[in-house]
Parts: structure tokens; C-alpha cells; sequence
């Protein structure tokens, strides 16, 4: 329970925080001036009409469905019922939406029921990441990387989404997703797309999407050989995922790890590596474009083996790094060093993209997308629910990686 003043002095408090913003600033009075709290109840009839006096007429309201899935029809129909939501408002709902394409169609039909398919924002925030944004710059804005990237030159690519933190106060969600749903099949699958699709013909978000779907649909079974799972376990003082999520017999797991391939002319033959858990050693997700051997070693075996990594960094340390391999300096021969051309977007930027500033425009991008009606960081699935008759792609998306990887998860951790 919260009042007003609480929600404001807790939002202030972040606001100085992460947003670098001084505690004095006028414009952060302003702001928080514009900010309320009112408790609702989702299932019963509590604070509903304290909400509707809250809401100002004549404006364009977003709600950001920030809740258990279970609970969007219930939220969806009072909106209604009590006259808050109209036909300029938007609903935004992130993942998992759904277990399976059944109750994907499921929860599509709910929301339907009470808002039109315009008026629905399926959402992905790592779209609204600048450095996911930036992937797209990086491919297509410049003519250096775009000849190698395919099969021909890339031996493989690992995208990596390593996190610190542990799964303490979500555990009743996460327990039931795992790795698997709540980051796999929407962030991963997302930055994939990202790397492998060919180039739109226009930055227009219909044309970016189709392409993402191309992939997806290029996307092989997934051999649940190639599939690693496990959970964290207790350390020290700290407890382990089965004590966090409440679950002593719990299998879900808190990683993930798979081999995919991507059945095209580009990238026939070049492995995708996909992995990302929960308290793990360092928190970093990137994105290694590993490179091939030089055809043929004038310098004789001796002189070892070299492989350029293009390494991109989403976060922390948002930046790049391309390994190019040099002759080390000094007497004695030909001898060969990898050394990186590194940049980070930081000190490129003067600190435009600090990690903290990047987060922040994470979160406004997405709603101030969402207010505007554009379509920049809605995810594939909505590209699917939207257009209806894509059922082959949508069956793609939550059923050929997840199919492999339900064998495997009745197997014991
Ligand atoms: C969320 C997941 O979608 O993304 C969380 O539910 C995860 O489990 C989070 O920690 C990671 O997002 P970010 O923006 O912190 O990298």
C-alpha cells in the first residue's frame, strides 16, 4: 500500500538516481506533480472509480499491463466496465504471452474482446534498448560488415545474455517460465532476428518485421542434444533457486544454453549459439560474430591459428570490439597477436549512452511509442497476432524451439 507522496518521493529518488537528474531540478517537481497512486483491486470492484476520477478526459491513456498474464482479461474488461479505457487508449502487455501458440490465440481472443488489434501493444523492451537499436545501424549503415556476414565467412555466433541477479521476489512468475520463456523465446529470439535477417528495404517497422520472420521461420527444429539447461545453486549465505522460488522439487530452469541453425542461403552451415541465465559470475550481454580462419596461413604453421570476433556489447560497457590480428612487435620473426579495436559508445559518445541513460531511454521509448501509436518496439508475435493468417510462423516462434527443449525438460536437471 502507497499513497501519492510515497509513489512520488520513491519515483524521485530514482529519478536522482539512475536519471542523473538533480533533487532540485524544476523540472523534476513538475513532474513528479504529475505522478498519482491508486491501489486497484484486478478481480474485485477496490479503487476502480477512484481511478476513473484520476483520469483526465479529452487525453490519450496507455496502460501498461506490468502484471501475471492471467490477469489481462480481468484488467481489460474493468477498464471498460468503468469507463476509463476508450477507443484512443492503448493496453501494452510484454511477454510471456501465452504458453504455447493455444493460449497465445487465447489471450489474443480476451483482449479482443475489449480493445482493437490497433489499440494493443505487444511489446519487447529490449526493442526500446538503444544498443538493440543500434544493431540495425551497424548492419545496414555501414558497407564494411555486410559482405562477410553470412555462412562464407562467419563461423559461428554467440549471443550471450548473462545476469547477476537471482530470481528472489519474482519466484512465483519465474518458476513457471524459466529461462527459457521469460528470456529465450522473446530478448534472445529478438536479437537473433536482429543479426541474422537480410536488410529491409526501408527502416519502416512493417518491413523490419517481416524480415525478423523470415528468420524465424528459416529457424530449424532445435535437436534437444543441443540444449543445456540448470539451475543456480545455494552459495555461502546466499540461497539457491529452489529456495527462491519456494519449490524444493522445482526443474524449471534459472539457464539456459543451444545450438540453432538458421536454414538459408546466408547462413546454411554457421551455428547460432544461444545462452542466458540468472546469477551468473558477470552481468553482460553480447553479441560474438566469430569470423573464419584465413583461407590459407602464408606464415606457416607455426605462426598458429587467428579468428577476427566482432564482439558487441549491449550492455554494460556498451561499445564494440573487433579482433584483428597484428605481428607483435620486435625481433624475432613473424610473430603473430590478436589484439581489439575497441570502442565503447561512451567515451565515442561522450557518455550519450552511459548504461544508466540507456536503461532510462529503454523505459520512455516504449511508452512514449506506445502514446504515439508507432510500432518500433512491438515484437514478432504481434506482427503474427496482427496479421492473423500467419499461423506458420506463429507455430514457428513458440512451438520449434520450445517443442526441443520441452523434451529435454523432463529430463532431471
Ligand atoms: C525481463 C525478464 O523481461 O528482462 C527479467 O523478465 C530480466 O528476468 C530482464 O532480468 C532483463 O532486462 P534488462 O533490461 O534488465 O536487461
Amino acid at each position: 500500500e502507497m499513497d501519492d507522496d510515497g509513489f512520488r518521493d520513491q519515483a524521485s529518488k530514482a529519478i536522482v538516481e539512475f536519471g542523473k537528474v538533480r533533487k532540485n531540478d524544476p523540472n523534476l517537481a513538475r513532474f513528479l506533480a504529475l505522478l498519482g497512486y491508486v491501489s486497484i483491486d484486478a478481480k474485485g470492484e477496490g479503487g476502480w472509480k477512484e481511478l476513473r476520477k484520476r483520469m483526465r478526459d479529452g487525453m490519450v491513456h496507455a496502460f501498461y499491463f506490468s502484471v501475471a498474464p492471467s490477469l489481462f482479461g480481468d484488467l481489460a474488461e474493468r477498464l471498460h466496465s468503468h469507463g476509463i479505457a476508450d477507443v484512443d487508449s492503448r493496453i501494452v502487455v510484454e511477454k510471456p504471452f501465452g504458453r504455447d501458440l493455444e493460449s497465445a490465440r487465447a489471450l489474443n481472443r480476451i483482449l479482443a474482446q475489449h480493445f482493437d488489434e490497433h489499440q494493443i501493444y505487444r511489446i519487447d523492451h529490449y526493442l526500446g534498448k538503444e544498443t538493440v537499436q543500434n544493431l540495425m545501424a551497424v548492419r545496414f549503415a555501414n558497407i564494411l560488415f555486410e559482405p562477410l556476414w553470412n555462412a562464407q565467412y562467419v563461423d559461428h555466433i554467440q549471443i550471450t545474455v548473462a545476469e547477476t541477479v537471482d530470481v528472489g521476489g519474482r519466484g512465483g512468475y519465474y518458476d513457471k517460465s524459466g529461462a527459457m520463456r521469460d528470456m529465450v523465446q522473446n530478448h534472445l529470439m529478438q536479437l537473433l532476428c536482429l543479426i541474422a535477417m537480410e536488410p529491409p528495404a526501408r527502416f519502416e517497422p512493417d518491413s523490419v518485421r517481416d524480415e525478423k520472420l523470415k528468420v524465424i521461420r528459416a529457424l530449424d527444429p532445435v535437436d534437444y542434444h543441443h540444449i543445456v539447461r540448470g539451475q543456480y545453486d545455494a552459495d555461502d549465505d546466499q540461497p539457491g533457486y529452489r529456495a527462491h522460488v519456494e519449490n524444493p522439487r522445482s526443474t524449471t530452469e534459472s539457464f539456459v544454453a543451444m545450438k540453432c541453425h538458421i536454414s538459408n542461403w546466408r547462413w546454411a552451415g554457421t551455428p547460432f549459439y544461444l545462452r542466458t541465465g540468472k546469477k551468473l559470475r558477470a552481468r553482460a550481454s553480447e553479441i560474438a560474430v566469430v569470423f573464419k580462419d584465413a583461407p590459407h596461413s602464408i606464415f606457416g604453421p607455426e605462426a598458429g591459428t587467428h579468428r577476427n570476433v566482432l564482439a558487441i556489447r549491449l550492455q554494460p560497457n556498451e561499445g564494440m570490439t573487433l579482433g584483428v590480428t597484428i605481428k607483435e612487435p620486435g625481433p624475432g620473426g613473424m610473430r603473430l597477436v590478436d589484439v581489439p579495436l575497441d570502442m565503447s559508445f561512451a567515451e565515442a559518445l561522450q557518455n550519450a549512452a552511459s548504461s544508466t541513460v540507456g536503461e532510462l531511454r529503454n523505459a520512455e521509448q516504449i511508452s512514449a511509442q506506445a502514446l504515439q501509436g508507432k510500432a518500433d518496439v512491438r515484437d514478432v508475435t504481434d506482427a503474427v497476432m496482427n496479421a492473423q493468417q500467419n499461423l506458420q510462423a506463429a507455430i514457428a516462434i513458440r512451438d520449434k524451439i520450445v517443442t526441443a527443449f520441452l523434451e529435454i525438460s523432463r529430463m532431471q536437471i
